[in-house]
């Protein structure tokens, strides 16, 4: 972006020129002045490209649902951002939220809880039995991935295998290991009621949801979760174990990396990649997976060496559903732990043990906002930003260059900018001197 004397002219491939507006449009904001009609710009040369091609932001919409439009609002502000995908998480234990038009029972029964578990997790919480319920059609799906696409983001959907399937199982009980009856979840954690493994109506199952998914995501990857994924069922299902003689399978994990590469043969046959947690990575890695390093560095790490493409997301510092600041008793409830500003500004998705040539697996990052203890669409805001805002200097911006006290300065400009986008960031970042 140029802007001298004779005007303001942004080149660059499609998705450069939408950047440098945002760009100009920061610019404006930051020169605007009360009640004046004009703006003077600065006079600038600007060059400027992103360090990462993953710059990524999650959403669940499972623990509590987002309306179409607040997705759309979501993606409005990764856009300002100049990040480049959304991980849509889609199917989880307490609800599942994509119309699949072939399996109606996914959505009538397992979009739907009885209520949610008041308070911080434990195993006697109450239920506040107010029923949760929410999906999108396929209709709503194809429109917010439309939004998206015209704000260069790519959707990237998680449909959740094998594990936290508790809602689909709600459904569809036949493909449990043994048959239920099951309810989508009021609580959170890791249930163990998981798809059957030895069953071969849960692959066509599984298959047939993907094959209606799939064509309403134009990019190249589908998230098949693969995280947290108790053995207990497999070891004393009679089905599990015949299919891991059959298969000549050692263990329940090599079990888990069978259903996975196969799973990943049949998205790989519509053209498609597979991305999952870094779980994926017990019992063997399949072929053609990308992994999503969640549990810290090690699994990224180990894919990295594998020669596989990584996504960092590590709990610390790119669970954004974590508190913000020390003092948590002054803060909503949230799940847990401790991620700041700072941390997020300092992360550097590039682990310092990998040769350069392994880095080159490093895609990027991306934060990750699970929704447990954030209810609202303002309090999502609240969790997000303005560690969004710290991720994609992160992901734009080369190590060496970066500055926490130039970003703090330049955030409290920025911050006029999401006061008038009313966006209900927090302002912790504005009391510090
Ligand atoms: C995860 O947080 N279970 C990926
Ligand atoms: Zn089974």
């Amino acid at each position: 972006m140029t802007i001298d004397k004779k005007g303001i002219v942004i080149e660059g491939s499609k998705a450069g020129v939408f950047y440098g507006l945002q760009s100009l449009l920061q610019l404006i904001s930051a020169n605007s002045k009360k009640n004046s009609p004009t703006v003077d710009l600065p006079l600038v040369h600007i060059e400027d490209y992103p360090s990462y091609s993953w710059r990524g932001m999650h959403l669940d919409v499972c623990r509590h649902f987002f309306t179409k439009e607040e997705v759309k609002k979501y993606l409005d502000y990764l856009a300002l951002h100049k990040l480049n995908t959304f991980h849509w998480h889609l199917t989880e234990d307490q609800g599942w939220r994509i119309e699949i038009r072939k399996y109606p029972l996914l959505t009538s029964v397992g979009s739907k809880r009885s209520g949610t578990i008041v308070g911080p997790y434990s195993t006697t919480a109450p239920s506040d039995n107010i029923p949760h319920e929410g999906f999108y059609s396929q209709e709503d799906i194809r429109e917010v991935v439309a939004y998206a696409t015209a704000r260069h983001i790519t959707v990237v959907p998680e449909i959740e295998m094998p594990g936290h399937a508790l809602a689909a199982l709600s459904a569809y009980p036949e493909y449990s290991c043994t048959g239920g009856p099951f309810k989508p979840a009021i609580t959170w954690g890791v249930f163990e009621d998981v798809f059957c493994a030895g069953n071969e109506a849960t692959f066509s199952f599984l298959e047939d949801i993907l094959a209606e998914v799939i064509p309403l995501f134009p990019g190249k990857y589908i998230h098949i979760g693969g995280d947290e994924c108790p053995k207990t069922r497999w070891k004393t299902c009679a089905k599990c174990q015949q299919r891991m003689k059959d298969e000549h399978l050692e263990d329940e994990h090599a079990l888990q990396s069978y259903f996975i590469t196969r799973m990943e043969k049949f998205i790989n046959s519509k053209g498609k990649q597979i991305i999952g947690w870094d779980e994926i990575l017990e019992g063997g890695l399949a072929p053609n997976a990308s992994v999503m390093s969640w549990q810290g560095t090690k699994g990224g790490i180990a894919a990295a060496r594998l020669q596989h493409d990584v996504v960092m997301s590590p709990g610390q510092p790119c669970y954004f559903d974590h508190y913000q600041v020390i003092e948590k008793e002054k803060e909503p409830l949230a799940f847990g732990g401790f991620n700041s500003l700072e941390a997020v500004y300092h992360y550097n998705p590039t682990p310092a043990e990998l040769s350069e040539a392994e880095k080159k697996y490093i895609l990027g990052s991306q934060g990750n906002v699970w929704t447990e203890y954030i209810p609202t669409f303002s309090q999502m805001e609240y969790m997000a930003l303005p560690r969004m805002c710290a991720l994609s200097e992160t992901l734009w911006t080369p190590a060496s260059k970066k500055d926490f006290t130039s970003f703090q300065q330049r955030l409290r400009v920025h911050a006029t900018l999401m006061d008038a986008k009313k966006i209900n960031y927090a302002k912790h970042f504005l009391q510090k001197p």
